[in-house]
């Protein structure tokens, strides 16, 4: 089985939906920031403070570079970089969840452990849409989220496989 790749902004579902595909397919599942951090021994928003998000970039690059499972929630920066979607491309398919900005904003409303989220409104706006560009560009699959529950959400990616 090739490598499914959970692509999308933050708050998009990304782990929940990896978790539950992991158990529908019975396959084993891995997210890309539970990896970091448990790798490099420090959890995101420490290594964001102390360490800035361009170290944390070369972490996740090597993170996704190494592991190798069936089912992989990324981090939503992970379109950032051409080579973490050298390395998606080559070794599966890369399924975006897309989840409107108004939904985002009301899940990650009280969240205060995303650093790239933890900015004003304008600034959260102009990530989002930059965002969007590229995973829309990059994915093989998109699903839409919104008013789906997590269940509707895997059934349509299995279809999709
Ligand atoms: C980031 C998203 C986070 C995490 C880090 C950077 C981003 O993951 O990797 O805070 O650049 O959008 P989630 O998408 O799981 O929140």
């Amino acid at each position: 089985m090739k490598t499914i790749y959970l692509i999308g902004f933050m708050g998009s579902g990304k782990s929940t939906i990896g978790g539950k595909l992991g158990e529908v397919l019975i396959e084993n599942y891995l997210d890309t920031d539970r990896e970091i951090e448990k790798v490099y021994k420090q959890n995101i928003p420490e290594i964001f403070s102390e360490k800035g998000e361009e170290t944390f970039r070369q972490y996740e690059t090597a993170i996704l570079k190494k592991v190798n499972q069936p089912i992989i929630s990324t981090g939503g920066g992970i379109v950032e970089r051409k080579e973490n979607i050298h390395i998606m491309k080559q070794n599966g398919t890369i399924i975006y969840l897309a989840t409107s900005f108004k939904e985002i904003f009301k899940r990650l409303e009280k969240d205060v452990n995303r650093p790239l989220w933890n900015k004003d409104i304008a600034d959260r706006k102009a990530l989002y849409n930059k965002r969007v560009h590229l995973y829309e560009k990059h994915a093989d699959e998109i699903i839409v989220t919104d008013g789906k529950s997590p269940e509707m959400i895997v059934n349509e990616i299995l279809m999709r496989l």
